[in-house]
């Protein structure tokens, strides 16, 4: 471990991470810490080891095998999952595993659905933004980036509207309970529970309909199936994995744009005149710049390697820094300077290789629709404190803020 190495955790770090990730990048790119949990990981930094180290079949995505105590410990993957037996997900598990579950996932989860999925995402925002367009004020994250891409998924999954309620408490809890495994793993079981619940009352009633829990009872390959274990496991995790980067995805989206005023009269111009070119670049731009995903998900080596010249061991877990990876100057021009139309941008934010975002698709339309809807509705948006004021949540994966205070000036009543 470097001892010159700049503090890595705690408010001021969440607060801008990008000159401490600058510093690792330039003198330990792939970089030994320990984390506040206590585990070691090897973080890295720059883009080509962190492209490379995504793709790199040797660093196995199952804690179960690599990891076994620290996984029982709670001290890697998601908060509750051993106990609320979401063990069979994506991320997860490798190949041959993830490669069949992954095909019988994406026969349900397909760009179609997605696109027919629109004009309920628009009507969704468009209600919530009803709920404070009048008001001339709100908190971005509580009252519109957090409950649209739960409403969203819950439809999309197919869960009944009255239950709807019961999801966004869970989700508040996985949200706001950063820090509390405990909070977060009871709810994690509840919805793995209801989920469980909900795949079994489909399968024997056979009410098989549109929504993607049907799509996923549905999908077969080969004649196989998804047990409803393995459909309860998926759901879950399109859940998980979908609701709190999209959250984070507008917050710091349009946190980005009210800090960039010229960008953000850009990007209202290319809505206005349907630059549909420019609005795709630059939600692509926003995720390079400053993304929902910070460090992707735990990923340990099975047999010793060298990555950027550092001999990694057996067993021992690595962290792709996402958020390092997408400002290397060496990839990048200009790499801390936000344009919307930036042309060359293989940017990291949806990560790379087999565990590619399978919700990609859905998230740049959730986020296209939710600035969209922002911008056109709250014509003057400004933030209403001080950027430095901002409290992030500061967990090792997300990136994103406990709170997005603005002001605009109130729409009329109609
Ligand atoms: C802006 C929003 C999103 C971002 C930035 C994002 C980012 C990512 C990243 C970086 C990975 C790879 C993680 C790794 O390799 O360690 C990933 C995987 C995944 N994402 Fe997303 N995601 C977003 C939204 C969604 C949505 C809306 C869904 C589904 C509803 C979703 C479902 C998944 C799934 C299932 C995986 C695992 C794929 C696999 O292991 O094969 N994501 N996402």
């Amino acid at each position: 471990m470097d001892s010159r190495a700049p503090e890595l955790f705690g408010w001021e770090f969440s607060a801008d991470p990008y000159p401490a990730y600058a510093w690792l990048r330039e003198h330990a790119p792939v970089h030994k810490t320990r984390l506040p949990s206590g585990m070691a990981a090897w973080l890295v930094t720059r883009y080509d080891d962190a492209r490379r180290a995504l793709a790199d079949a040797r660093l196995s995505k199952n804690p179960q095998r690599h990891s076994p105590a620290a996984h029982q410990l709670g001290r890697v993957g998601i908060p509750g999952e051993r106990s609320a037996n979401v063990m069979t997900h994506l991320l997860n598990i490798d190949p041959p595993d993830h490669t069949r579950l992954r095909r019988l996932v994406s026969k349900a989860f397909t760009p179609r659905r997605v696109a027919a999925f629109e004009p309920r995402v628009r009507e969704l925002a468009g209600r919530l933004a009803d709920g404070f367009a009048t008001r001339g004020s709100a908190d971005l994250i509580e009252e519109f980036a957090f409950p649209l891409p739960v409403y969203a998924i819950c439809d999309l999954l197919g869960v009944p509207g009255e239950d709807q309620d019961d999801f966004r408490r869970w989700a508040g809890m996985m949200l706001h309970g950063a820090g509390r495994r405990g909070a977060v793993g009871r709810s994690v079981k509840r919805m793995r529970a209801y989920l469980g619940d909900l795949i079994h009352r489909k399968r024997v009633t056979g009410e098989l309909g549109e929504d993607l829990i049907s799509g996923l009872i549905r999908a077969s390959d080969h004649g196989e199936q998804l047990t409803e274990e393995e459909a309860a496991s998926m759901a879950f995790i399109l859940l998980f994995a979908g609701f709190e980067t999209t959250v984070n995805l507008i917050g710091n989206g349009m946190l980005a744009l009210l800090r960039n005023p010229r960008e953000l009269a850009r990007m209202r111009e290319a809505l206005t005149t349907g630059d549909e070119a420019l609005v795709a670049s630059g939600l692509e731009e926003l995720l390079r710049y400053d993304g929902p995903v910070e460090v992707a998900t735990w990923r340990f080596a099975v047999e010793p390697l060298t990555l950027g010249g550092q001999r990694v061991e057996r067993g021992d877990p690595v962290l792709v820094v996402l958020a390092a990876a997408d400002r290397d100057p060496a990839r990048f021009e200009a790499p801390d300077l936000l344009d919307l139309g930036r042309r060359d941008n293989p940017h990291l934010g949806y990560g790379h290789g087999i565990h590619y975002c399978l919700g990609a698709p859905l998230a740049r339309l959730e986020g296209r629709v939710a600035i969209g809807t922002l911008l056109r509705r709250l014509p003057d948006v400004r933030l209403a404190v001080d950027p430095d004021d901002l409290r992030w949540r500061g967990g090792l994966i997300m990136r994103g803020l406990r709170s997005l205070p603005v002001e605009f000036a109130p729409a009329r009543m109609t």
